[in-house]
């Protein structure tokens, strides 16, 4: 047991209780008996490398280079995605990917290079690649983005030889190269490490939601999705939702790169170093080493708006959350029963705080079993539900996938005779220990299965839950010692592949998604679903969107909160928030203040903490707390129109809500570096304040002119100011031109229009409100512009502007 292990199992005593300690310890010897027996020991292993290319077959897009021990497929798309694929590997199959992945770029050709090398010319990129296996991803004026240095394998060496045996007259790099397509499987059990440079100046982010960015500095962080157990804060890595996805900020562009491979593995960055002006700049570098799975990847290079496009269409575009969703919700894990669910939603409505879904954790299930009610506490949940629904505010539940193991729990019942739990090697359910106790998971990565458990959310729809929040699906078990998760020598049925939990884990999480978005789809085919989910992996945004976890109250917990929606964001999920507040631990008034107002401006806004932490009701902070959020999330509801917006445009564009400021300036150096404020679209800038007594505070502002939208005062950037930033609120910047759709004072939408710096012109996106079905919405687009000292907007298309205008900045005054 390692530190890391001591921590988290002390968490998780902490926060599951001393009865389920031992449950904990149980399931922690099993998962370790079970891996003794269903995990051969890994044997003698062989290092191999590629070796020199020995010839080269074109193919649409590209074509395979042969080397003497390996081969590499190249593959440009039409839309300038790259993909490469060693030793056989192929785009499918694949959880990421949408369909069957794009078309092959018809015109762009492998040709031979200088040296003994081959290449691949294309309109957006230049693929290199060298006699020993390198690969160089170039723009289109040459100037290299990434090098992949040649990659190395550790095969293992077949039963009944060893060694050198193995390979006549084989020295450790000589081994024969794998038959094309042998190790197509996704279940390729060598071990490889890739080792890439990029430029000196280059910036990392992604990865998945970690607590310690949004910039990735040098360090190792892991690619295995896990509880913390109770709470974390920036030095913990990994949490509950990684991927093997970078996007990697230059001077010389900006590119991101995908490792479609859901084994374990290890990034390890170093940020390069500047020579300052001698010439003798250190390349910044990264190396992945992967406990196993093909070694295959995508390469998207561009803007940071072209790369995040090209991710939604390699990967799905994000689901729409519906309205009610982008507004201000609260949860608790302790709510107790329906009384005093209705005493929050009356307090919120008593106190004009604006409120649109209340969320029920583990706590109104019978003894933490999923889909159940506990009806002494809550007698009559679809009563409820309809109650507060009239009060406009919805109910979400919360789903866990350990379902309780013990006969007469129907759900558990039902999956048995389904044969929908997980397996060990020897043909056990695997018993793990969740909330409920002993506890079964259902197998997410068979189709079956995922069809059956998408069923079950037919009871949850008619106890009247208007949405879903999946936990615990890294997939959790409690774990006295050791990986809180299931062995990994569980079997899995990986799509009719066959595999092992070594596989399966990372995705796990992206799958039940899968199983609960299809299911809400075909149950309640008029409404678009919700749901968001705690686990995940690359694509998750197709079916809904995820949260912080388990932030550890504290000013630490409040910056990890951004740096994890700003990175999950940049990995193509625009969904997400923090529980405001943080989740275990409590705030004092000013910190839950500070978290709320920065949640205010987050996607997902939602108070939220565990049954030990306090509360996060506004007015449980006293009075002027309660006065100073409830401006927060009336704001928050004046601005929905545009939240709403920026739901559209994430779906149609990839673009996230919530950027970093670099987003439009990536080759801003002083940019990239600041971690402490955001993008709300195009229009807004917001400088949260992250620390304690804060009540002015630098902002770092893009090119343009910039208006603090609580003065008008007016700033030019790029550059630095200096900003006040009173108890009341946060600094928050409009950038000159912008038009915004808001909430008008009759409710409908208004634009709110910054005029435009004298002889510029602006201008934004509104998407009016199409219901929460699947309408296709329309997207207006306007224009802002001064004529004759007049701030004047219009629609591009011609059509007249249907709504009414308030001109703000320099324009204050203007009419039109
Ligand atoms: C996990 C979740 C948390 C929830 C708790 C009980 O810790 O992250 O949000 O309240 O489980 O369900």
């Amino acid at each position: 047991m390692d530190g890391r292990d001591l921590v988290r199992s002390a968490r998780t005593v902490r926060a599951v209780g001393a009865a389920q300690g031992w449950l904990s310890v149980r399931s922690a010897l099993r998962r370790r008996r079970a891996d003794a027996a269903g995990l051969p020991p890994r044997g003698a292993e062989r290092a191999r490398v590629p070796g020199t290319a020995v010839g080269a077959e074109p193919q649409p897009g590209g074509g395979v280079v042969r080397f003497a021990r390996s081969s590499l497929r190249i593959r440009v798309t039409a839309g300038g995605a790259v993909f490469c694929g060693w030793d056989g590997a192929v785009p499918e199959p694949s959880y990421a990917l949408v369909g069957t992945g794009p078309e092959a770029d018809g015109r762009a050709e492998l040709e031979p290079d200088t040296e003994g090398g081959w290449r691949v010319v294309s309109e957006r990129v230049t693929v290199a690649v060298s006699r020993y296996g390198a690969v160089e991803i170039r723009t289109p004026g040459g100037v290299v983005l990434r090098r992949e240095l040649p990659p190395r394998w550790w095969d293992l060496v077949p039963e009944g030889a060893s060694g050198r045996d193995a390979v006549p007259g084989g020295g450790p790099d000589e081994a024969a190269a794998p038959e094309e397509g042998a190790r197509v499987g996704m279940y390729g059990e060598s071990r490889w490490v890739q080792r890439s440079e990029v430029a000196a100046d280059a910036r990392f982010f992604g990865l998945g939601g970690r607590a310690g960015g949004p910039r990735l500095r040098g360090g190792t962080y892991r690619l295995w999705n896990t509880d913390p157990g109770g709470a974390f804060g920036p030095g913990d890595d990994p949490l509950s939702l990684t991927m093997p996805v970078q996007l990697v900020v230059a001077d010389a562009g900006t590119h991101l790169v995908f490792h479609d491979n859901s084994w374990d593995g290890r990034v390890t960055l170093h940020e390069g170093e500047e020579g300052r002006g001698s010439g003798h700049d250190r390349a910044g570098s990264c190396e992945l080493r992967m406990d196993g799975g093909p070694l295959r990847y995508w390469v998207l290079t561009g803007t940071p708006a072209r790369v995040l496009h090209g991710w939604a269409s390699l990967t799905g575009a994000p689901a729409l959350p519906p309205r009610w969703a982008l507004g201000h919700q609260h949860a608790r894990f302790g709510f107790g029963d329906a009384a005093e669910v209705r005493r929050v939603a009356a307090g919120y409505r008593a106190r004009g705080v604006p409120l649109t879904a209340l969320h029920l954790d583990i706590d109104h299930f019978d003894g933490h079993r999923v889909f159940t009610v506990d009806r002494t506490r809550f007698p009559d949940l679809p009563g409820l539900a309809s109650e507060l629904r009239q009060e406009g505010v919805r109910l979400v539940s919360i789903v866990d996938p350990g379902v309780k193991a013990e006969p007469g729990n129907a759900v558990y019942e039902s999956g048995a005779a389904a044969d929908a739990f997980v397996r060990e090697a020897r043909g056990r359910e695997v018993r793990g220990a969740v909330w409920p106790g002993e506890a079964v998971f259902p197998d997410f990565t068979d189709a079956r299965v995922r069809k059956w458990w998408g069923g079950l959310y037919a009871e949850r729809l008619a106890q009247g839950f208007a949405g879903v929040w999946h936990d615990m699906n890294e997939p959790s078990s409690f774990a006295a010692f050791g990986d809180p998760t299931l062995p990994r020598s569980a079997r899995h049925a990986l799509e009719g592949r066959g595999g092992d939990h070594r596989e399966a884990h990372n995705v796990y999480g992206l799958a039940m998604a899968r199983a609960g978005y299809e299911g809400l789809c075909e149950l309640r085919p008029e409404e678009r679903p919700f749901l968001f989910s705690r686990s995940g992996w690359a694509g998750l945004q197709r079916y809904g969107g995820t949260w912080s976890g388990d932030v550890a109250s504290g000013w630490p917990g409040l910056r990890a909160s951004l740096s994890l929606v700003l990175g999950l964001g940049l990995c193509g999920i625009p969904y997400s928030g923090p529980d405001i507040g943080g989740y275990a631990g409590v705030p004092s008034g000013e910190l839950y203040l500070r978290w709320f107002q920065l949640g205010a401006y987050l996607p997902l806004f939602r108070t939220h903490c565990a049954h030990d932490a306090g509360r996060r009701e506004p007015w449980e902070f006293g009075e002027e707390v309660l006065e100073h959020a409830r401006a927060a999330a009336l704001e928050r509801e004046r601005l929905l129109p545009y939240v709403y917006t920026l739901g559209h445009l994430a779906r149609l564009t990839g673009a996230p809500y919530v950027r970093p400021l670099w987003w439009g300036a990536p080759r801003d150096r002083g940019l990239r570096d600041c971690e402490d404020a955001f993008l709300l679209g195009d229009a807004l800038l917001v400088a949260p304040v992250l620390e304690e007594g804060t009540r002015r505070r630098a902002v770092r502002l893009p090119r343009g002119r910039w208006y603090d939208t609580a003065t008008g005062e007016a700033y030019d950037g790029p550059g630095q100011v200096v900003v006040e930033a009173p108890l009341a609120r946060i600094p928050v910047l409009a950038r000159a031109g912008a038009v915004l759709p808001v909430t008008g004072a009759d409710g409908g939408i208004e634009l709110e229009v910054w005029a435009p710096a004298p002889g510029r012109k602006g201008g934004g996106i509104v998407v009016p409100d199409s219901g929460d079905g699947w309408e296709r919405p329309c997207v207006e687009r306007m224009e802002s512009r001064w004529e004759a000292g007049r701030v004047v907007v219009s629609r591009a298309d011609g059509e007249p502007v249907e709504y009414g205008v308030r001109i703000r900045g320099d324009g204050d005054g203007a009419e039109l």
